[in-house]
């Protein structure tokens, strides 16, 4: 399973990208507004340098199907790590599949986004997206049970062996992280304070204080020790 961090933070994206367990990168223009990148291109093109060859999604910004096709284009050329977002489907329920097909074809990588079901999930694939994002939190939202969509949509991948993988996106909690990925998230996309939770646990700082204040008891002992 891969993590891949949910930001436009520069700062958020380097610290954890230096420990080791970032796989990627993923963005929406939400994101990239609330993280302070107003120049889309030079946000983009300052993380996919960094993160570089790991993948960046950049979502495309229009309703237009048309116009989706002419923003990926423009987006993917400013980095070769580039993913592009695309909906399932417009803001006015016009599928977008046909554009996702295009784009793949064309050599373009494809994440198809927001997804809320199974039945999106089977359609993005059929497209033959790279990535299919299950926006999990917005779903639990609504009442649904993200973990058995995320458990039927990976088995139903792998029965018929379609290539996209999973990205388990929309985390509003660690016990949304565990939960996507017991029930077999490929990748789960993690907001940088959700990383900060999951690395921490109270009995871990305990335990470490501990040791630590033991170890100092010993070397003072061993200093006494020496004395006599
Ligand atoms: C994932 O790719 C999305 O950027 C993100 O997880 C959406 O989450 P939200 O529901 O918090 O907007």
């Amino acid at each position: 399973m891969e993590i891949f961090i949910d930001s436009a933070s520069i700062d958020n994206i380097e610290k954890w990208l230096d420990m080791g367990v970032v796989d990627g990168v993923t963005t929406n223009p939400s994101i990239m507004f609330n993280d302070g990148v107003y120049d889309a291109e030079a946000g983009a093109r300052a993380i996919a340098t960094l993160i570089h060859p790991r993948p960046l999604s950049v979502e495309v910004t229009t309703n237009d199907l048309n116009g989706m096709v002419t923003e990926a284009e423009k987006f993917a050329s400013w980095a070769p790590n580039i993913v592009i977002k695309i909906p399932q489907i417009t803001q006015d329920g016009i599928p977008c599949y046909g554009v996702i097909n295009h784009l793949e074809t064309e050599g373009i990588k494809v994440n198809a986004t927001a997804a809320l079901s199974l039945g999106q999930v089977i359609l993005a694939a059929k497209a033959k997206a790279t990535y299919i994002s299950i926006f999990t939190g917005r779903l639990s939202d609504e009442g649904g049970n993200a973990a058995e969509v995320i458990g039927n949509s990976a088995s139903w991948l792998e029965r018929w062996e379609y290539k996209s993988k999973l990205i388990i996106g929309s985390i509003r909690s660690v016990g949304d992280i565990l939960t996507a990925a017991i029930a077999g998230a490929h990748i789960i996309t993690i907001p940088p304070a959700f990383l900060t939770k999951m690395a921490d646990h109270k009995y871990t700082r305990d335990t470490v204080r501990q040791f630590v204040a033991d170890a100092k008891k010993a070397t003072e002992q061993m200093k006494t020790a020496m004395r006599v």
